[in-house]
């Protein structure tokens, strides 16, 4: 068998198409929460999906990494090309990473290949993430005890065209998860065919 047949063997045997859900935005914009409820509505209906998050990875894989512009982009290199190869198992892959940087995104939509990669803005103004502060990391930042800190002393570019854009400043968690989960799925509905 050559890859593509393999892969074909694996979507078939998991009744799904492999997929790159990939979630953009500020600490603080809702990625995690947004990315855990559309993993938990998927495995409901029986999909296998799995969520790769900034936090958890950065515990191990990149524990090696920091924040600085190069560390980020290795960071988001690195999750790229395993997000790539849980998409090439057919997984619905769900990666919820800060990712500030155009060039890398693009990067990950290269390695996952143009038709099989969404990339979502979860968006939310500087000034609310603020107020939000749930992990109390931009307070810090404010007062200096944590540098290079993204939205205040490091920069995040906002998605140029995106495939969903969700304004978490004027949506519920509920209405957010609501349309991403509607988006995926009919992703998925179309790949089927
Ligand atoms: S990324 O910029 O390289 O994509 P990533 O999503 O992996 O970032 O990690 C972001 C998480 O790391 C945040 O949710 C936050 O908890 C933590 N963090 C610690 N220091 C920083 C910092 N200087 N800038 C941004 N996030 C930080």
């Amino acid at each position: 068998m050559d890859s593509t047949d393999k892969y074909k063997s694996r979507s078939k045997i998991l009744k799904q198409e492999g997929v790159v859900v990939w979630l953009t935005g500020l600490p603080g914009s809702g990625k995690s929460t947004l990315a855990g409820r559309l993993e938990d509505k998927l495995l409901e209906m029986n999909k296998l999906a799995y969520v790769l998050d900034g936090d958890a990875v950065r515990n191990g894989l990149n524990s090696d990494l920091g924040f600085s512009d190069a560390d980020r982009n290795e960071n988001i290199r690195r999750i790229a090309e395993v997000a790539a190869i849980l998409k090439d198992a057919s997984l619905i892959t769900i990666v919820a990473f800060i990712s500030p940087f155009i060039k890398m995104r693009e990067f990950a939509r290269t390695r996952a290949g143009d038709g099989n990669f969404i990339e979502v803005y979860i968006k939310a103004s500087l000034e609310t993430c603020i107020k939000r502060d749930p992990k109390g990391l931009y307070k810090k930042a404010i007062s200096n005890q944590i540098l290079q800190f993204t939205g205040i002393t490091s920069a995040y570019e906002e998605p140029v065209n995106p495939d969903l854009v969700i304004d978490t400043d004027k949506l519920s968690v509920e209405d957010s998860a609501e349309i991403l989960e509607k988006f995926v799925l009919k992703h998925l509905d179309k790949s089927k065919k």
